[in-house]
């Protein structure tokens, strides 16, 4: 039977944190904090016994206390960025805390990353389930609207780990929520040179110098964003193409119907044979492939925090969506339910 362990994790400005360890039949788990919903750990067995921790983060509580990578974590209200740091709803201009030069990202100064998340475990269909649940109130970070968020983590005996927003709120606001795991399938220290990235999707949005979309959607077609067969990440991390961000990060415009669960995308190491498959219900996926280095305290085991270290699978609607009228809305009206589902499955240490 799956099984969930519970600790206390330190202390927080809102209170005591926990660190939950979710365990499948195989005994592989996943540890998840209720600061900031985050996810610390993901690790798998293989044949040989050995461990292979799948995401980066950090040993302790405190540098997540601030995390300005926002590792692991749940992003909101808005993941990635709203150009200007403002939006008009209904006639009304919100301005923003801008955190990103003149922009706003990831929710902005004191997103969701940074709360105290209540939480509830459970086992339940044979899965380790951990519910997570915010209030964030009106007003808050600039976004209009009491919030209820709900962010519920199942991790089952097939080694999938499945994610599951729910939100409602008394007026109406924008939400655009994603998980800020960074994956490294040779488990962390090494490169994901070698690790192969597949993404179905034929187009992309590409953006200005301040990383804000211009509003275009682009075909994938003879770029460097065409990943719809498996590429190998090194020859492309150092494309020309990529020099302004030094690496990806940007937003692939995901095939298949928004709304529905589809295979978006498949991650593969073949220096340890893992595989992990993304699903999700989004439109979009901002790849982003840890381009920056030395930023905040060293990793987990005291590794250092280097280049290209890692790839964040960011399931979400399009950045600066509440100022581009012609991509999929991302505003939430009292009275409608905002829903989204990611899955990170992975096999292949078996
Ligand atoms: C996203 C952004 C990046 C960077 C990371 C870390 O991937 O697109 O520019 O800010 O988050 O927070």
């Amino acid at each position: 039977m799956p099984r969930i362990e519970e600790q206390p994790w330190g202390d927080s400005q809102y209170g005591r944190v926990k660190l939950y360890s979710l365990y499948n039949d195989q005994g592989n788990y996943v540890r998840i904090s209720d600061w900031g919903a985050t996810v610390q750990a993901i690790c798998l067995q293989s044949a040989s016994g050995a461990w292979l921790d799948v995401v980066l983060g950090y040993d302790n509580l405190a540098p997540y206390l601030d995390n300005p990578v926002s590792m692991g974590a749940v992003i909101g209200r808005y993941a990635n960025r709203i150009g200007q740091a403002r939006f008009e709803l209904d006639g009304r201009t919100y301005p923003l805390p801008a955190n990103h030069g003149d922009h706003q990202l990831h929710g902005g100064p004191e997103g969701f990353h940074l709360r105290r998340w209540s939480a509830e475990s459970a086992v339940e269909d044979g899965q380790a389930v951990l519910r997570l649940q915010l209030s964030s109130p009106d007003g808050d970070q600039g976004f209009p609207g009491q919030l209820q968020v709900h962010c519920t983590y199942r991790w089952d005996n097939e080694n999938r780990l499945q994610i599951d927003y729910a939100a409602t709120t008394d007026a109406p606001t924008h939400l655009n929520l994603t998980n800020h795991s960074y994956f490294n399938l040779a488990g962390s220290g090494s490169s994901i040179y070698e690790h192969l990235l597949q993404l179905h999707a034929d187009a992309y949005t590409p953006t200005d110098a301040g990383q804000i979309p211009t509003g275009e959607i682009r075909a994938v077609g003879g770029t460097v964003f065409d990943l719809r067969q498996p590429q190998p990440l090194g020859p492309l991390l150092n494309d020309p193409a990529l020099a302004a961000t030094n690496g990806f990060d940007h937003n692939w415009v995901l095939n298949g119907p928004s709304g529905e669960l589809r295979k978006i995308a498949e991650l593969h190491a073949p220096t340890s044979g893992l595989r992990m498959g993304c699903w999700t219900t989004e439109p979009g996926c901002q790849v982003f492939t840890t381009n920056f280095s030395g930023v905040g305290p060293s990793l987990k085991g005291g590794l250092p925090q280097v280049q290209h270290s890692a790839v964040c699978l960011e399931t979400q609607h399009f950045p600066d969506s509440p100022n581009q009228a012609h991509f999929p809305s991302t505003v939430l009206r009292p009275g409608e339910i905002y829903r989204s589902t990611t899955i990170y499955g992975f096999r292949g240490v078996e």
